[in-house]
Parts: C-alpha cells; structure tokens; sequence
C-alpha cells in the first residue's frame, strides 16, 4: 500500500454503523486515518438515517465551524436540513455514501453493483469489504422462535442466503480483505440436519465457485482471536475459534460473536490476531457519570409524585423481602427510597466524575458533545417497578449476581405460564455495576426486563444513550429515529471499540 492510498471501505448490512465508525477511525503511524468508506447498504430506514448523519459528521468534524454546527443540531437549535444545506459537498458525499436512501441487497442489486463496480474501476488502492449478512434464521434465539412455527424449513427462509449476496459482492469487488460478522449461531447452525457453518467457510474461500462468476481469486479466512497453526494454511480445530468475546478486549460487555477476517491469497499477509486485556470492563464504570433518571408509569398517568410514592412504597416491601433473605444489617446498607426530584430524560451533563478506564475514556469523549443524547426512560407497569427495584436491590447484596426466578418471592411472581418452569429464569435481569453487561441485543426494543439498571433508586431499564456506551459508541454519535428503533439500532451494532482494533489488524495487513 502507498503511503498516500486511500483504504476503499465497502459497508455491507451496515446498521447504524458500528463497524464502520471503529474501521474508519483506525489511524496510521503519522496520525492519519486512511480507511475511506465511499459506500455502505442498508435497508432500514432509521439506521440508514444514522448511518448518513454519522458520514456527513465524519466528513464535517475537521472543517471550520464543523462540530459548532452539528453540536447545533444534537441540540434541537438546527434542523438536520439545515445543518445539511451549510455544507452542501458533505451533505452530497454522504448521501452518495448511503446510496441516497435505504437499499436492500438481493432487491437493490443493480443499482448496488454499479455503484461497487463503478467505485473500484476508479480505484486503485487496496478494498475492504466489511459487514456481515444478519444469519437471523441461524441464530440461537432466532431457531427457539422458528421452532414454534409449524412447517418452518430452514432451507426456505431468505435470510439464510443472504450470505449469497455478500459472496456475490465479494465476486464483485474483490477486496483484499473482507471483514464478516456473525451471530454465534452460524456456527451450529444446521439446514437438512447438516452444520453449515464448514461450507459457509468453504463458499467464502472460493467465492466464485458460488456465484459462477469467473476469474474472483481465493481467500484464506482467519480468526482473530486464535492463532492458526499453519498460518499459511489457516485451519482451526473448533469453529469457536472463531469467536470473539468482547468483554475479553476492552468492551464493557459480555458480547460473544462470530468475526471471519478474509484475506486474499495473492496478498500473501497473515494476520495478528488483536490484544487482549487482562482488566474487564464494568458497567458501573461507564455509567456511573450519566445522568439519573426515574422511569414512568406505562399504565397509568406518569405524575412524578405518584412515582415517588410508589417507589417509597416498593422499598418497603422489597427491605422486608430481602431482609428474609440477606439480613438486616446488610439491607439497612441499601439506598432503595426514590430520590427527589428525578426527570424521565436529561440532556444536561452531571458533575459526576467518569469512571471510565483510560484505555477507552478518549474514545467514549473525543470530540464529546455539550449535551447527553438518547437518554430517556420508558415507562414500565407498576407491578413490574417493584420486581426491577428487588432485582437490582438484590443483585446489589448479592455481589452483583442477579435473582433467577427462583429467587423471586411468590408474591412477586409475574402471571407468566413459564416463570417457574426455568425456561425464563433471567426474565428480571439486572446488570449488575461490578461487571461487564449481558449482551445488548435488540430484545431491548421489546422491554426492559433484562436490561435492569443497577440503581435501585431509578429503579428503571437502560435507555439508549446507556446501551450504547455498553457498546462504545462515542458519546457524540446520534442515533435517529424512534426512541424502539434506536434501541434496534444499538443492539444490532458491532462494538465500534472492537471495530477500531480490527481496524488496527487490517491497516497491518495492508501496509506493506
Ligand atoms: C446486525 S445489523 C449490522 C450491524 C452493523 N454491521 C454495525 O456494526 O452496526 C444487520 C443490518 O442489516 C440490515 N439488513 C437486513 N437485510 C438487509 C438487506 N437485504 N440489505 C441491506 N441491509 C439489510 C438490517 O436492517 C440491519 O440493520
């Protein structure tokens, strides 16, 4: 790669963009930062909306008066219109980047590869093509739901073969390197009884031996997290070699998931697999300086007071019920009376201090914006106010272990024909602040019941400005749409923290 070659970045089933903010931050020996994405498909419509914000913001933040206006716009005093018409060149390259609106691979195809084609025609630096295709049918809690559906067959659901049209644009654009991303369960995923997962492998080293498309070289795909034996001949004895577990690099998050690093075999490169961290990040560490916030009533009218009563009521109830369990000495320690006073939403910065290790603390506030974005609660029923404030009370006392249902006293028991079958064991899951968190899935669209803050006192779920830090997302990147799709949005993301060192692994691979 020459010194002055722009990295083409190639974002395929991008989301809102965590994959592509950690690769197109990844810097080079002097400071620069050479991966360019000049195109990335996504079909939905909210996070194709972030998904442009974010490029237009990339390409504004070192221009004069750039991070003034955006900063304008994150706080309601400009409109995305106008922030967009004062720079017009920007505003044009990112809607260019998105495709001028949401496109679906397998039904935008034409417009899709000529773009890609037209793209690396005029290229002549090194590609990359990153994303992964989103294997919902193979995934863990994709497969429990498609068992309950009669006459569900694999092999006929779409998006198993979504991974076609990425060999497809791999055909098209042969990158010298891709980055494919999974769910955990493309790896035991099955389609007529077989496991998939070693022909997945196998259609990704010859492309073109799926697509029919002549001439597309080969691949050796890599982990990287585990060293091949052979570097040069890179085969793994588990396929949970391939597996990151993202609480292991620096994320506060317990985050397990597929990552395929595909090299091209005339590139000659084997890759370094990324550095662990010997120190995990907690929840509490990149939480704490958020502002507090109380939740609402979902089913009844949300007066603050009667909120605060409520509370005061619940921690009665909940000191009585766990000091059956844990003493009284040890609940008498426990904050759990609503402090006055609290708002649903804060845009206003606290004086807390960030707890928030050195490593990522730059990464999280680089840049950082003069107000919290995306941080308000929803409201939950009253019944379900009393079980979030014992969990999170519980898990408080119980060294940061969260109640399965089992320890839920009868009398809070939801009417749930499965809640003492174990089968929803985890339904009222806090995360606990002495730990990474669970995964952030997109579940916390649904509701907030395993995304329990640890503060008994707000006794409430996360809000999306909180799942997106568990997911390091820079404290300035604006999610649009609803309060649910934004929600989607973060859960569907790959870490961008985890990007930037994959990114790091890549640029590697590339400089010659
Ligand atoms: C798991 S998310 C991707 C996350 C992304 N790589 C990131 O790091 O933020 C998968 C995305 O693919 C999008 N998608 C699904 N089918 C698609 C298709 N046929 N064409 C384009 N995008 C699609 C979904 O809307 C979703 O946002």
């Amino acid at each position: 790669m020459n010194k002055k070659d722009k990295v083409l970045v190639i974002d395929l089933f991008a989301g809102p963009g965590g994959l592509g903010e950690g690769i197109s931050a990844t810097t080079d020996k002097n400071g620069k930062k050479p991966f360019d994405i000049r195109i990335s498909v996504e079909k939905e419509p909210s996070a194709h909306k972030t998904l442009t914000t974010r490029s237009f913001f990339r390409k504004i933040r070192t221009m004069p008066k750039g991070i003034e206006n955006y900063n304008l716009y994150l706080q309601g005093k400009l409109s995305r219109e106008e922030l967009f018409a004062k720079f017009p060149e920007q505003s044009e390259l990112a809607l260019n980047e998105t495709l001028e609106g949401p496109k679906a691979l397998g039904e935008d195809n034409k417009l899709i590869h000529s773009r890609i084609e037209k793209l690396i025609s005029d290229h002549n630096g090194p590609k990359v093509v990153i994303g992964g295709p989103p294997c919902q049918a193979y995934s863990l809690a994709g497969r429990s739901r498609n068992a309950g559906i009669e006459d569900y067959k694999a092999e006929k659901d779409h998006r198993n073969f979504l991974y076609l049209e990425y060999l497809k644009v791999l055909s098209i654009a042969q990158p010298d390197v891709f980055v494919m991303e999974n769910v955990r369960g493309i790896l035991s995923a099955k389609i007529n009884g077989k496991v998939m997962f070693p022909q997945i492998l196998k259609d990704l080293r010859k492309p073109g031996r799926v697509t029919k498309i002549k001439g597309v070289p080969g691949y050796k795909i890599y982990s990287l997290v585990a060293p091949a034996e052979n570097p040069n001949n890179p085969q793994y004895k588990n396929s949970s070699d391939f597996l990151i577990r993202a609480e292991n690099y620096g994320i506060p998050q317990a985050r397990h998931r597929v990552i395929l690093l595909g090299v091209r075999e005339d590139l000659g490169r084997v890759p370094q697999t990324i550095e662990q961290l010997q120190q995990q990040v907690t929840v509490e560490e990149v939480l704490t300086d958020l502002p507090p916030l109380r939740s609402g009533f979902s089913k009844q009218k949300d007066i603050q007071c009667d909120w605060e009563k409520q509370i005061l009521n619940n921690s009665k109830v909940i000191t009585k019920l766990l000091t059956k369990r844990f003493g009284e000495e040890s609940v008498s320690t426990l904050p759990l009376t609503p402090i006055k006073g609290l708002t649903r939403f804060s845009t206003k910065k606290t004086n807390v201090k960030p707890k928030i290790p050195s490593h990522i603390k730059e990464w999280y506030l680089d840049c950082a914006p003069n107000n919290v974005l995306n941080h308000e609660t929803r409201g939950h029923m009253t019944s379900d106010l009393l079980r979030y404030g014992y969990s999170a009370a519980f898990t408080k006392l119980n060294d940061g272990v969260s109640p399965k249902s089992r320890d839920f006293p009868v009398e809070l028991a939801p009417e749930h024909d499965n809640w003492n079958s174990g089968s929803h064991a985890d339904r009222f899951r806090t995360q606990a602040a002495n730990k990474p968190a669970t995964t952030v899935t997109s579940h916390i669209s649904k509701d907030g019941h395993y995304f329990i803050h640890y503060d008994p006192q707000q006794c409430r779920s996360l809000t999306v400005r909180e799942a997106a830090r568990l997911q390091t997302f820079p404290d300035n990147y604006f999610f649009e749409g609803n309060r649910t799709q934004q929600y989607v949005q973060v859960g569907n993301a790959v870490p961008p923290y985890l990007a930037l060192k994959i990114g790091k692994v890549v640029l590697e691979l590339l400089t010659t």
